[in-house]
């Protein structure tokens, strides 16, 4: 056969092979490219083209090579650039896995959590209302003066004046939902967000957290505060912390302490909440007759909790979402 001939028999071969997988275009390889293919196996066969044709016939071997190696190149990409062939040659049994990294929870999802759970061991429940708030909820029934500083726009962030709405500012607002709904006894925590008009600093956000309590019952005693609180303490920091009550002011109770934790052999004593007994005009408001229901409250803040627990010393690292931070924490609950 003609040397033209032949290359033109390739040429027509190369135009109509079809490799439709990593096998059939690896055997299309080893044929027209590989180290003894049949292109150069023709190119070897110049010697027989006669003198005054050579040149054209190393432009048709040349244009052969490059058919092949335009048909070996796009068909590869197309089939993913992946040489192997069968599902099984692909799947590589000694490749490392690919491993489920867990995450973990936030540091002030794990304290919630963990004052819930503390809480809930001596019966109380959960209860939880809006961030969106009146101003009845969040502060008159609760006792707050209208001249009152909390109430100022510097203080609270306002979404609405007249009729006011605001972004909670304690979860104190739930005691007052509760309250109005539910007849004694009640004993409730309620974990939520708060905002705040702050400047943002190492320990002040705008938003942060607050665990609310409240117990009412018919002889519910400061006493009872007290040992309440001294029980969480214990479970939640541990033997080794004493307490310390000292005089404060709030609106809505009367009357009303903070409470400071130390550890002991240690000087610095640490506020950690507010408390106090329901003041009686609350308890009106919420129609509970005061003379003969009584009730303590404590609203605490959890990031003050966590910056103490975990001796983290900026409150804005909290609210950062850098995983370098966050996964130093891990809790079962
Ligand atoms: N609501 C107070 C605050 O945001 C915290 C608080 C203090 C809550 C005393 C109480 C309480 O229930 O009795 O600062």
């Amino acid at each position: 056969m003609d040397l033209f001939d032949k290359a033109k028999q390739l040429l027509e071969e190369i135009n109509s092979s079809v490799p439709e997988n990593a096998d059939s275009l690896e055997k299309f390889r080893i044929r027209f490219l590989g180290s003894k293919n049949v292109i150069k196996d023709l190119f070897g066969e110049i010697k027989d083209v006669a003198s005054d044709r050579k040149k054209e016939f190393g432009q048709v071997v040349n244009a052969l090579k490059e058919k092949a190696e335009g048909k070996y190149n796009s068909v590869k990409d197309s089939l993913g650039g992946s040489k192997k062939s069968s599902a099984a040659e692909a799947l590589d049994l000694t490749m490392p896995g690919n491993p489920n990294v867990l995450g973990s929870r936030h540091p002030v999802s794990i304290v919630k959590n963990q004052v819930i759970d503390i809480f809930a061991r001596i019966g109380f429940t959960v209860a939880e209302g809006p961030e969106i708030e009146d101003e009845w909820h969040n502060f008159t029934a609760l006792n707050t003066p209208e001249d009152h500083p909390a109430r100022d726009m510097t203080d609270t962030f306002y979404l609405q004046q007249d009729p006011a709405v605001v972004l909670r500012s304690q979860t104190s607002t739930v005691q007052v939902r509760v309250m109005e709904t539910t007849k004694p006894p009640i004993r409730i925590i309620s974990p939520g967000r708060v905002y705040r008009n702050e400047t943002i600093s190492y320990k002040h956000h705008v938003i942060f957290h607050q665990v609310e309590g409240l117990y009412i019952n018919e002889k519910v005693s400061f006493a009872g505060l007290k040992q309440t609180l001294y029980y969480f303490v214990k479970e939640f920091f541990g033997d080794d912390f004493e307490i310390r009550f000292r005089p404060s002011y709030f609106p809505f109770t009367e009357p009303s302490a903070e409470m400071d934790i130390r550890q002991k052999g240690k000087e610095r004593w640490m506020e950690i909440l507010g408390c106090g007994m329901v003041h009686p005009k609350v308890l009106e408001n919420c129609n509970i007759d005061s003379s003969k229901y009584t009730g303590f409250a404590f609203g605490m803040g959890v990031e003050r909790l966590a910056l103490l627990k975990y001796e983290i010393t900026d409150i804005r690292l909290l609210f950062e979402n850098d995983i370098r931070f966050l996964k130093q924490f891990s809790s079962a609950i």
